[in-house]
Formats: C-alpha cells, sequence, structure tokens
C-alpha cells in the first residue's frame, strides 16, 4: 500500500485531543483512511453497517467505476474481456493477473478439462435431498460437501494447494450445477465430455439424455461463455465478503465457497436474476405491456413493498455495462431460437424505457443491472428459472477463490472480526 501525501485528522467536540490518521492510495479509485489503530488511540469504534464508506481489504483484481459504470477485471474492460476472451482465458487472468500466452492458455484449459468428474459418492449424497429442494439449497450442501472429499490435501498455507483447490473448484461447478438440475427432473447425470468446450459441456451434462447425441448449438455456446465471463467476478460484493470472512478462519476453502453460494442466493444479491424473472411473468400474467404503468406506479410507492428487481446497485451509479453487453447476447439468442417476438423480452424492454425516463428512477439513479437480461437469455436456452442463481454461482466461484487466494496469501490478512455499538441491556441481574 503506498502512503499519501496527506493525512487525516479526526477532532472532537468534547475537547479530547485529535487523532492524525495515515491515507493510503490505490493505483485508482478513492483513497482510504487507515482506522486500524484508532481503537488503541480513542477507545472508539467507527460504525459503517452495510460497508458504505468501509474497504474491508486491499485487492488488485476488480476494479469498479459505479459512477462511470466502468468494470476493469486486472485492468481490462469487460467489454474487451466478453469480446475477446473465453471464460477460461477470464478465469486464468483472475487468478494469475495475466492474460495467457497461448501455450499457457492450451495448458490450462486442458488442466480445467481434465478435472470435470467428481467423485462419485457426490451422487449418493446429492439423492438424499429431495427431489423438489431448491437447486442453491442443493448446491451449498453440494460444494460444502466437496470438503470432505479434499480436507487433508488442502493445506491452505501451501500456494500450490491453494491453486490446486481453485482448479477443482472451476472444473466441477459446471457439474455439480448440472447434477444438481438432473436430479430435480429426474433425469440421468450425464458425465462431462472433456472435448466439449468449458460452456459446451455444461450445456450437454443439462440437456444431453443417454438416449441420442446431444449437439451443441454454437450461438447459445457462447451466449452462455459470455454469461459466465459478466458473471467471474465483481470486487468485495456481499457473497465475495463473505468468503473472505469465512477463509479469514482458515477453514477449507470448499466451505468458504459454500458460504459465498449461501450469501449468493439471496434476491438482494445473485436471487435477483430470479426474482427479476418471476416479477417479469406477473406482469406479463397480470396484464402484459398495458399493465406495465401500474406496476411501475407500485415500485415508486414506498408502502408497497414492490421493487423493481434488476434495478440498481450499491456501486453502479450508471448504467451496469454488463447489462449493456447481456442485451447484446439477449438479441443474439432470441434470434437464434426465433423469439424475437418472445413477450418477456418485449416487456422487459419497456419496463427499462419508462424506468430510464421516470425521475424516480433518474434521481435515484437506479439503471439496469446486469440481472436484467441475464434471466430472459437463461430461459430462453432452457434454464430453469430456479437454477439462475445456480449458473451465477457457477461463474463467480472463479472470483471467490481468487479473492480468498489473494487474502490467504497477504501478510496483512487477519480473522475478520467486527465489532459493534452495543445497544442492548447493561449488566442485570437474574431476579
Ligand atoms: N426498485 C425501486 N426502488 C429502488 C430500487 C429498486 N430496484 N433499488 C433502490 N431503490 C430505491 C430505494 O428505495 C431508495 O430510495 P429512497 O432513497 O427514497 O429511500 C434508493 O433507491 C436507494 O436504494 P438503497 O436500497 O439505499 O440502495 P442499496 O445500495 O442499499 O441497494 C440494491 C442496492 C440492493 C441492489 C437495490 O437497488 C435493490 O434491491 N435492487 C433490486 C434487486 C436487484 O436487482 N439486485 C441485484 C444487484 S446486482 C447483483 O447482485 C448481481
Amino acid at each position: 500500500m503506498k502512503l499519501a501525501d496527506n493525512k487525516a485528522t479526526l477532532s472532537f467536540s468534547n475537547g479530547s485531543p485529535s487523532i492524525e490518521l495515515p491515507v493510503y492510495q490505490g493505483s485508482i479509485g478513492p483513497d482510504v483512511i487507515d482506522i486500524r489503530k484508532l481503537y488503541g488511540q480513542s477507545g472508539m469504534f467507527t460504525y459503517d453497517p452495510g460497508f458504505l464508506s468501509t474497504a474491508s481489504c486491499q485487492s488488485a483484481i476488480t476494479y469498479i467505476d459505479g459512477d462511470k459504470g466502468e468494470l476493469l477485471y486486472r485492468g481490462y474492460p469487460i467489454e474487451q474481456l466478453a469480446t475477446k476472451c473465453d471464460y477460461l482465458d477470464t478465469c486464468y487472468l483472475l487468478l494469475k493477473g495475466e492474460l495467457p500466452n497461448a501455450t499457457e492458455r492450451d495448458d490450462f484449459h486442458k488442466l480445467v478439462l481434465k478435472h470435470t468428474m467428481v467423485h462419485e459418492q457426490m451422487q449418493f449424497f446429492l439423492r438424499g435431498f429431495r427431489r423438489d429442494a431448491h437447486p442453491m439449497a442443493v448446491l451449498t450442501g453440494l460444494i460444502g460437501a466437496l470438503s470432505a472429499f479434499y480436507h487433508d490435501s488442502t493445506d491452505i498455507n501451501n500456494p500450490q494447494h491453494r491453486e490446486i483447490a481453485a482448479i477443482r473448484l472451476i472444473s466441477k461447478l459446471p457439474t455439480l450445477v448440472a447434477m444438481a438440475y438432473k436430479y430435480g427432473v429426474g433425469q440421468p447425470f450425464m458425465y462431462p465430455r472433456n472435448e466439449l468446450s468449458y460452456a459446451g459441456n455444461f450445456l450437454h451434462m443439462m440437456f444431453g439424455t443417454p438416449c441420442e447425441d446431444y449437439k451443441v448449438n454454437p450461438v447459445l455456446e457462447k451466449a452462455l461463455d459470455r454469461i459466465f465471463i459478466l458473471h467471474a467476478d465483481h470486487e468485495q460484493n456481499a457473497s465475495t465478503s463473505t468468503v473472505r470472512l469465512c477463509g479469514s478462519s482458515g477453514t477449507n476453502p470448499f466451505a468458504a465457497i459454500a458460504a459465498g453460494v449461501a450469501c449468493l442466493w439471496g434476491p438482494a444479491h445473485g436471487g435477483a436474476n430470479e426474482a427479476c424473472l418471476n416479477m417479469l411473468e406477473d406482469i406479463q400474467r397480470n396484464g402484459g405491456i398495458a399493465k406495465v404503468g401500474e406496476f411501475m406506479e407500485q415500485v415508486k410507492d414506498k408502502n408497497s413493498g414492490v421493487k423493481l428487481m434488476g434495478f440498481g446497485h450499491r456501486v453502479y451509479k450508471n448504467y451496469d455495462p454488463r447489462a449493456k453487453l447481456m442485451q447484446e447476447t439477449c438479441n443474439e439468442v432470441l434470434a437464434e431460437l426465433g423469439l424475437e417476438k418472445d413477450p418477456l423480452f418485449a416487456l422487459a424492454k419497456q419496463v427499462e424505457k419508462i424506468a430510464l425516463e421516470d425521475d424516480y428512477f433518474v434521481q435515484r439513479k437506479l439503471y439496469p443491472n446486469v440481472d436484467f437480461y441475464s434471466g430472459i437469455v437463461q430461459r430462453a436456452i432452457g434454464i430453469p428459472v430456479s437454477l439462475f442463481t445456480g449458473i451465477f454461482a457457477l461463474a463467480r466461484t472463479v472470483g471467490w477463490i481468487a479473492q480468498l487466494n489473494e487474502m490467504l496469501a497477504d501478510p496483512e490478512y487477519k480473522i475478520g472480526r467486527p465489532r459493534q455499538l452495543f445497544t442492548g441491556s447493561p449488566r442485570r441481574d437474574v431476579p
């Protein structure tokens, strides 16, 4: 970390001596005030529930400029990665810091595609779930269970072991997500086919059956690969921070990733794509485009409890760059499948148009986020709504493990242990 030229001074109105705090500069983005010694010097904590102004770590992986609507993985704009690279190149970049050269690319692709199988025992574990269990509940369990298979062989203090855990996770997540899907629909699990691409293999495991050959549609394969790239990392969001916090105790990395999956499930985070599609389907059932205006009035009414899902973001106060790329993919997929007149897509466009012109949304800087269009793409591909967040988890696994490994390699890392402002009863005696 680089010290800035200036310092921050904290003064108190009660006459206590003021405190000087060091300021650090990143390579881009806001500086940070280092408050680590504040408690020792003043006996006070800072208060920031929701981390509105708190940097929880230093990181060199992903940078977001929310006002510009810019997303960089290791410095590269998401638009360039989405058009010039594939998901596994992106994984390599996130994990290692640089894009691979031709040999590194070939080796990395082979490595990831060689480890796609999961232990045969996993399917017996999976069979313990109800068939109608939510895929995110199943995935939380399955990924947590991986720790049982790789516990003794995973020493988090060994960088090589950390790298092996990362490859295992990236390789096996598509297999586990597809197994969760097949189990729910009562079809046999499809073993991975390592000669296919990462996205192509996932489509094969999802939609192939032992009864006939499955031909991967290249347009859908590319669309899915793009969904994976766009969701690969997003700096210190709720699930990534969960993975870091969980991993900070030195736990098994597969268990830490399972914690991230559990966090992602919520509708304010990864569950928004599912909630967004359910919302569009609800509007469609209740009258479609003609009723959009009425629905938007409900959204603006604070007492209704209705939110426009797929809109708004803690960091982006401009168009989410991923939403633009996703809208482009949406057009390609719908055209390929002859669904250009898809009523839900038309409805989504109408909702977006109204919101972008409405004062309520303009004033609050609420724009579509990545989830607004990703649900429509996934639905067109044939992915059931309840699996949308599972696809997100699959794609985000590389970001989680890259961030976890970055933290474990950081000599400054400590177990995460927030403090509190206590507002309960002071000590009292039981009568
Ligand atoms: N619909 C209607 N109003 C909204 C929405 C929305 N989607 N999002 C924010 N607002 C309003 C809030 O009510 C608030 O209004 P107020 O100032 O009058 O009280 C204002 O905009 C600011 O919103 P906050 O809730 O303070 O913003 P915060 O940063 O805490 O929340 C969040 C961000 C959780 C993403 C929120 O915008 C939301 O719930 N959106 C819908 C869910 C969603 O799409 N989540 C996906 C996020 S992206 C991802 O995880 C990949």
